[in-house]
Protein backbone atom coordinates (compact mmCIF):
# COMPACT_ATOMS: atom_id res chain seq x y z
CA UNK A 1 0.00 0.00 0.00
CA UNK A 2 1.47 3.19 -0.70
CA UNK A 3 2.50 5.69 1.87
CA UNK A 4 0.30 8.90 2.30
CA UNK A 5 2.25 11.75 4.41
CA UNK A 6 0.86 13.30 7.12
CA UNK A 7 -0.66 16.38 6.30
CA UNK A 8 1.73 18.20 8.78
CA UNK A 9 4.60 17.34 10.79
CA UNK A 10 3.78 19.01 14.15
CA UNK A 11 1.01 18.92 15.61
CA UNK A 12 0.69 22.87 16.93
CA UNK A 13 -2.84 23.05 17.43
CA UNK A 14 -4.06 23.40 20.98
CA UNK A 15 -7.14 21.63 20.64
CA UNK A 16 -5.07 18.83 18.62
CA UNK A 17 -2.42 18.66 21.25
CA UNK A 18 -4.92 18.48 23.81
CA UNK A 19 -6.69 15.58 22.41
CA UNK A 20 -3.69 13.94 22.13
CA UNK A 21 -2.33 14.71 25.61
CA UNK A 22 -5.73 13.56 27.15
CA UNK A 23 -5.56 10.11 25.00
CA UNK A 24 -4.74 6.90 26.63
CA UNK A 25 -1.64 6.20 25.30
CA UNK A 26 -0.07 3.81 28.32
CA UNK A 27 -0.47 0.48 26.98
CA UNK A 28 1.93 1.58 24.35
CA UNK A 29 4.16 3.72 26.34
CA UNK A 30 4.60 0.78 28.72
CA UNK A 31 5.86 -1.55 26.07
CA UNK A 32 8.59 1.13 25.03
CA UNK A 33 10.13 1.48 28.74
CA UNK A 34 10.28 -2.37 28.64
CA UNK A 35 11.87 -2.74 25.09
CA UNK A 36 14.39 -0.36 26.56
CA UNK A 37 14.72 -2.44 29.52
CA UNK A 38 15.48 -5.36 27.60
CA UNK A 39 17.33 -3.14 25.28
CA UNK A 40 19.71 -1.76 28.21
CA UNK A 41 19.52 -4.02 31.18
CA UNK A 42 21.44 -2.52 34.04
CA UNK A 43 20.23 0.73 35.42
CA UNK A 44 20.53 3.48 33.15
CA UNK A 45 21.82 6.49 35.03
CA UNK A 46 22.44 9.10 32.35
CA UNK A 47 21.40 11.48 30.21
CA UNK A 48 18.79 10.73 27.69
CA UNK A 49 17.21 12.32 24.82
CA UNK A 50 13.58 11.92 23.68
CA UNK A 51 13.02 13.39 19.91
CA UNK A 52 9.00 14.27 19.44
CA UNK A 53 8.22 14.13 23.22
CA UNK A 54 4.90 15.71 22.52
CA UNK A 55 3.14 15.27 26.18
CA UNK A 56 5.92 14.00 27.88
CA UNK A 57 4.51 11.05 28.98
CA UNK A 58 7.43 8.78 27.70
CA UNK A 59 10.12 10.69 29.65
CA UNK A 60 8.36 11.17 32.78
CA UNK A 61 7.90 7.03 32.76
CA UNK A 62 11.63 6.84 31.72
CA UNK A 63 12.52 8.93 35.13
CA UNK A 64 10.03 6.94 37.08
CA UNK A 65 11.73 4.01 36.20
CA UNK A 66 15.31 5.50 35.98
CA UNK A 67 15.28 7.81 39.05
CA UNK A 68 19.06 8.50 38.33
CA UNK A 69 18.06 9.64 34.93
CA UNK A 70 18.55 13.08 33.48
CA UNK A 71 16.03 13.49 30.12
CA UNK A 72 16.06 15.76 27.63
CA UNK A 73 13.03 16.32 25.35
CA UNK A 74 12.38 18.08 22.59
CA UNK A 75 9.40 18.86 20.02
CA UNK A 76 8.54 21.34 17.52
CA UNK A 77 5.24 22.18 18.53
CA UNK A 78 4.71 24.68 21.12
CA UNK A 79 1.22 23.77 22.14
CA UNK A 80 2.69 20.00 22.89
CA UNK A 81 5.48 21.27 25.47
CA UNK A 82 3.15 23.15 27.41
CA UNK A 83 1.29 20.36 28.28
CA UNK A 84 3.97 18.60 28.27
CA UNK A 85 5.50 21.01 31.05
CA UNK A 86 2.31 20.93 33.26
CA UNK A 87 2.40 17.10 33.17
CA UNK A 88 6.07 17.19 34.81
CA UNK A 89 5.39 20.06 37.00
CA UNK A 90 2.32 17.63 38.66
CA UNK A 91 4.77 14.49 38.98
CA UNK A 92 7.60 16.61 40.41
CA UNK A 93 10.21 16.15 37.25
CA UNK A 94 11.04 19.41 36.20
CA UNK A 95 14.64 18.94 38.07
CA UNK A 96 15.37 15.78 35.50
CA UNK A 97 13.44 16.62 32.33
CA UNK A 98 14.22 19.44 30.23
CA UNK A 99 12.07 20.64 27.19
CA UNK A 100 12.87 22.29 24.44
CA UNK A 101 11.22 23.45 22.05
CA UNK A 102 13.46 22.31 18.60
CA UNK A 103 12.41 21.48 15.10
CA UNK A 104 14.47 18.44 13.51
CA UNK A 105 16.84 17.77 12.29
CA UNK A 106 18.83 19.51 15.19
CA UNK A 107 22.26 19.04 14.72
CA UNK A 108 24.68 18.74 17.55
CA UNK A 109 22.35 20.38 21.18
CA UNK A 110 24.96 21.09 23.80
CA UNK A 111 25.46 17.42 25.06
CA UNK A 112 26.02 13.97 23.59
CA UNK A 113 23.33 11.69 24.66
CA UNK A 114 23.82 8.00 26.17
CA UNK A 115 20.73 6.98 25.02
CA UNK A 116 18.14 8.53 22.07
CA UNK A 117 14.53 7.58 22.38
CA UNK A 118 11.72 8.41 20.11
CA UNK A 119 8.16 6.98 19.69
CA UNK A 120 6.05 8.00 17.03
CA UNK A 121 7.75 10.55 15.21
CA UNK A 122 9.61 9.19 12.15
CA UNK A 123 6.08 8.39 10.88
CA UNK A 124 5.44 12.76 11.10
CA UNK A 125 8.57 13.20 9.07
CA UNK A 126 8.51 13.81 5.15
CA UNK A 127 12.10 13.47 5.60
CA UNK A 128 13.10 10.61 7.12
CA UNK A 129 16.78 11.10 7.50
CA UNK A 130 15.84 14.52 9.46
CA UNK A 131 15.94 11.65 12.22
CA UNK A 132 18.34 9.95 11.38
CA UNK A 133 21.15 12.53 11.33
CA UNK A 134 19.75 14.01 15.03
CA UNK A 135 20.47 10.61 16.51
CA UNK A 136 23.93 10.20 14.62
CA UNK A 137 25.06 13.86 15.52
CA UNK A 138 23.96 13.50 19.18
CA UNK A 139 23.97 10.37 20.43
CA UNK A 140 27.57 9.40 22.15
CA UNK A 141 29.67 6.48 21.48
CA UNK A 142 28.25 3.45 22.86
CA UNK A 143 24.60 5.20 22.75
CA UNK A 144 21.79 2.72 23.41
CA UNK A 145 18.90 3.60 20.96
CA UNK A 146 15.32 3.00 20.97
CA UNK A 147 12.42 4.16 17.93
CA UNK A 148 9.38 3.06 17.73
CA UNK A 149 6.79 3.58 15.16
CA UNK A 150 3.51 2.22 13.65
CA UNK A 151 4.08 -0.07 10.86
CA UNK A 152 2.19 0.31 7.54
CA UNK A 153 -0.36 -1.96 6.89
CA UNK A 154 -0.87 -3.69 3.62
CA UNK A 155 -4.04 -2.88 2.72
CA UNK A 156 -6.92 -0.46 3.36
CA UNK A 157 -8.79 -2.93 5.14
CA UNK A 158 -5.97 -3.70 7.55
CA UNK A 159 -5.55 -0.05 8.42
CA UNK A 160 -9.36 -0.30 9.01
CA UNK A 161 -9.33 -3.18 11.01
CA UNK A 162 -6.59 -1.87 12.92
CA UNK A 163 -8.66 1.41 13.90
CA UNK A 164 -11.81 -0.41 14.24
CA UNK A 165 -9.76 -2.91 17.06
CA UNK A 166 -7.84 0.25 19.05
CA UNK A 167 -9.67 3.21 18.27
CA UNK A 168 -13.14 2.60 17.74
CA UNK A 169 -13.90 4.31 21.19
CA UNK A 170 -11.95 6.97 20.43
CA UNK A 171 -12.72 10.94 19.84
CA UNK A 172 -13.39 11.31 16.20
CA UNK A 173 -10.20 13.85 15.89
CA UNK A 174 -8.12 10.12 17.53
CA UNK A 175 -9.74 7.94 15.35
CA UNK A 176 -8.69 9.84 12.30
CA UNK A 177 -5.19 10.82 13.53
CA UNK A 178 -4.66 7.05 14.26
CA UNK A 179 -5.63 6.14 10.74
CA UNK A 180 -3.86 8.89 8.93
CA UNK A 181 -1.00 8.00 11.01
CA UNK A 182 -1.07 4.19 9.61
CA UNK A 183 -1.19 5.53 6.32
CA UNK A 184 2.00 7.32 6.95
CA UNK A 185 3.70 5.21 8.61
CA UNK A 186 7.17 3.19 7.01
CA UNK A 187 7.38 -0.33 5.85
CA UNK A 188 10.45 -2.35 7.47
CA UNK A 189 12.00 -2.53 4.59
CA UNK A 190 11.35 1.37 3.83
CA UNK A 191 12.95 1.81 7.48
CA UNK A 192 15.98 -0.72 6.98
CA UNK A 193 16.65 1.50 3.73
CA UNK A 194 16.48 4.52 5.70
CA UNK A 195 19.47 3.07 8.40
CA UNK A 196 21.53 1.69 5.38
CA UNK A 197 21.34 4.83 3.78
CA UNK A 198 22.29 6.73 7.38
CA UNK A 199 25.09 4.19 7.70
CA UNK A 200 23.42 3.55 10.87
CA UNK A 201 25.05 -0.36 11.13
CA UNK A 202 24.36 -1.03 15.03
CA UNK A 203 21.14 -0.48 14.66
CA UNK A 204 18.43 -3.12 13.22
CA UNK A 205 14.48 -2.70 12.64
CA UNK A 206 11.96 -5.50 13.65
CA UNK A 207 8.00 -5.83 13.90
CA UNK A 208 7.26 -5.91 17.52
CA UNK A 209 3.86 -5.87 17.80
CA UNK A 210 0.78 -6.18 15.24
CA UNK A 211 0.70 -2.44 14.43
CA UNK A 212 4.62 -1.54 15.45
CA UNK A 213 8.04 -1.04 14.59
CA UNK A 214 11.08 -0.48 16.29
CA UNK A 215 14.71 0.46 15.53
CA UNK A 216 16.87 -0.70 18.49
CA UNK A 217 20.83 -0.77 19.32
CA UNK A 218 23.87 0.51 20.14
CA UNK A 219 25.64 2.89 17.95
CA UNK A 220 29.50 2.14 17.64
C1 LIG B 1 2.46 11.42 17.46
S1 LIG B 1 3.29 12.59 18.44
C2 LIG B 1 4.23 11.52 19.49
C3 LIG B 1 4.49 12.13 20.82
C4 LIG B 1 5.23 11.26 21.85
N1 LIG B 1 6.53 10.86 21.38
C5 LIG B 1 4.40 10.07 22.22
O1 LIG B 1 4.84 8.95 21.99
O2 LIG B 1 3.31 10.24 22.77
C6 LIG B 1 4.54 13.21 17.33
C7 LIG B 1 5.23 14.47 17.87
O3 LIG B 1 6.33 14.79 17.01
C8 LIG B 1 6.37 16.19 16.83
N2 LIG B 1 7.07 16.48 15.57
C9 LIG B 1 6.68 16.13 14.31
N3 LIG B 1 7.59 16.52 13.40
C10 LIG B 1 8.59 17.14 14.09
C11 LIG B 1 9.81 17.77 13.70
N4 LIG B 1 10.21 17.82 12.42
N5 LIG B 1 10.59 18.31 14.67
C12 LIG B 1 10.20 18.25 15.97
N6 LIG B 1 9.06 17.67 16.41
C13 LIG B 1 8.26 17.11 15.47
C14 LIG B 1 4.90 16.61 16.82
O4 LIG B 1 4.75 17.97 17.10
C15 LIG B 1 4.31 15.68 17.88
O5 LIG B 1 4.34 16.27 19.16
Amino acid sequence: MKRIPEPEELMDEADQALAYAEADFSASNEFFIQLFEQLHPAEFTGQALDLGCGPADIPIRFARRYPRAKVDALDGAQAMLDLAEKAIEADGLAQRICLHCQYLPATRLDKTYDAVLSNSLLHHLNDPQDLWSTILDNAGPGATVLVMDLLRPESPGQVDALVAQYASDAPEVLRRDFEASLYAAYTLEEVQAQLAAASLDGLTVSQVSDRHLAVQGRLG
